[in-house]
């Protein structure tokens, strides 16, 4: 590959160190070294990146502070408030000193890129004077719907009680009070007040840079334009605009592709939940009957700590199982999942909807499945079934395997499935268009270019 003109501007970028955000931050990333910029990636011991993967990057590890504290993460949202205090003072030491090398180098250092989870960040850059981009790594209507908690718990639909569910919230069409993305916690008080942080760092940022794209959120772009008064580039789905390097946390399994090699087109539902949803032992039996009586070829993916309490230890198969699947089901621990969505012989994708995992589905043309867990993913998969059309949202009173196995068959093999499918294939031509020279996507990346080198 020809060798892009270096520009003497570096980028300093800040993963939150979870699967979900560390991809499209790396992708992004190599977006911007392909466009002549030098990258500088801080991280945390805890989940740090493989940099042998990106040797045109600087890593810079800083502690977390994470072995002091962690009694006090007690749930999945209590790690965020954490990291957010302990990364403070190694952050911006890290930042300090990064500063200064620059002044004794050609190059200098044009801005910060960091997630929104770390709103702290931006009191860091704004007191050494560096202007702080977000990347924001959810679709940016899971972000309103963050931004409205305020509205919403003067409204009384949070927290969520039982006798709301259904309730349409008319401040944020087509979602019902349980599609909200509430996030379960013994402090409702600090998660308030980390969204409101979140929320007003976003604010004070110098821009936000979504993996998103603007034919798919068109309306929820034209309410953060209103309510955000700060620049935003949608240049995504990112691995369509640059090929995405690995940057997984866990060794992917390819014997996949090679059982996928041998099935027939469109006939295999992939399986998987992303890196943290976990579900207990009686939905994963259900689960595994279900996929079984459909009839369907499977890929299934079973990471461990997929079923609480087996965290460390295989999952117990249930009775006749592993017998019945035989050459039916393929079950790994942990997949190349852009490659298997983009494999003619997937179908149908049984997903939580995490952005990433959607984003990838979407740009693949594969209808889901949509079983969300947690947080934005409840937002997406209203989206995916309700405003795209392109997948079936399992409720939770759906979750026995005679239902299950209808929902399958629904989607891999029935009309309502085929429908979804040219709706997804519709889709994914808008991704094709978005992301080739004059889509928007591409516009909004020379936009973004052309913003970092005005800083
Ligand atoms: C988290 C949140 O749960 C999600 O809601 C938020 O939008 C981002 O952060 P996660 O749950 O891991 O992420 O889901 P997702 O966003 O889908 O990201 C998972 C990533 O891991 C995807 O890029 C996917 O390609 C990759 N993956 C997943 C694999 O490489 N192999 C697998 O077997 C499964």
């Amino acid at each position: 590959m020809e060798e892009t003109k270096r520009r003497g501007v570096r980028l300093v970028l800040f993963p939150f160190p979870l699967q979900g955000h560390i991809n499209p931050m790396l992708q992004l990333a190599s977006i911007l070294y392909s466009k002549g910029f030098s990258i500088t990636i801080i991280h945390t011991h805890f989940n740090s990146p493989n940099s042998s993967n990106y040797p045109n990057f600087t890593f810079v590890p800083i502690p977390d502070g994470l072995s002091d504290v962690q009694d006090s993460i007690t749930d999945g949202f209590s790690l965020l408030p954490l990291l957010n205090l302990t990364c403070k003072v190694p952050f911006r030491d890290c930042l300090v000193q990064l500063l200064s090398n620059a002044e004794t180098e050609e190059e200098h250092i044009a801005c910060l890129i960091s997630d929104p989870v770390m709103p702290f960040t931006q009191g860091v850059a704004d007191s050494l004077k560096l202007p702080r981009l977000v990347l924001l790594t959810s679709s940016v209507q899971s972000f309103l719907a963050f931004a409205a908690y305020q509205v919403l718990r003067q409204k009384g639909y949070l927290p969520i009680s039982d006798s709301q569910l259904e309730t349409p919230v008319p401040e944020l069409p087509p979602l019902r009070v349980k599609d909200l993305p509430a996030i379960e916690t013994q402090n409702l008080e600090i998660l308030y007040q980390f969204v409101d942080s979140m929320v007003n760092q976003l604010k004070a940022s110098s821009g936000l840079t979504g993996n998103t794209f603007k034919l798919l959120e068109q309306s929820a772009l034209a309410t953060f334009t209103q309510e955000f008064p700060i620049p935003i580039f949608t240049l995504g789905p990112f691995h369509k605009l640059y090929p995405a390097l690995s940057s997984s946390l866990l060794s992917q399994d390819r014997s996949c592709i090679a059982w996928l090699d041998t099935q027939p087109p469109r006939s295999v539902i992939y399986v998987s939940f992303g890196s943290l949803a976990s579900m207990d032992e009686d939905e994963f039996v259900e689960m595994a009957w279900g996929l079984a009586n459909s009839k369907c070829p499977f890929l299934w993916v079973v990471r461990s700590g997929s079923v609480h309490g087996l965290e460390q230890v295989e999952p117990v198969w249930p009775d006749g199982f592993l017998e019945m699947i035989s050459e039916k089901g393929c079950i790994i621990k942990w997949a190349p999942q852009q490659e298997v969505l983009a494999h003619p012989a997937v179908g149908g994708f049984w997903t939580h909807n995490g952005w990433n995992s959607t984003l990838e589905s979407i740009c693949e043309g594969v209808p889901m499945l949509c079983r969300p867990s947690f947080g934005d993913q409840k937002v997406n998969a209203r989206l995916v079934s309700h405003v795209w059309r392109v997948g079936l949202h399992m409720e939770e009173n759906r979750l026995e395997r005679g239902e299950i196995e209808r929902s399958i068959r629904r989607v891999m093999v029935e009309k309502e499935g085929e429908e979804m499918r040219e709706r997804a294939k519709s889709l994914k031509e808008k991704v094709e268009v978005c992301v080739r020279k004059g889509g928007s996507s591409h516009q909004s990346l020379e936009d973004l270019i052309a913003h970092i080198l005005s800083f």
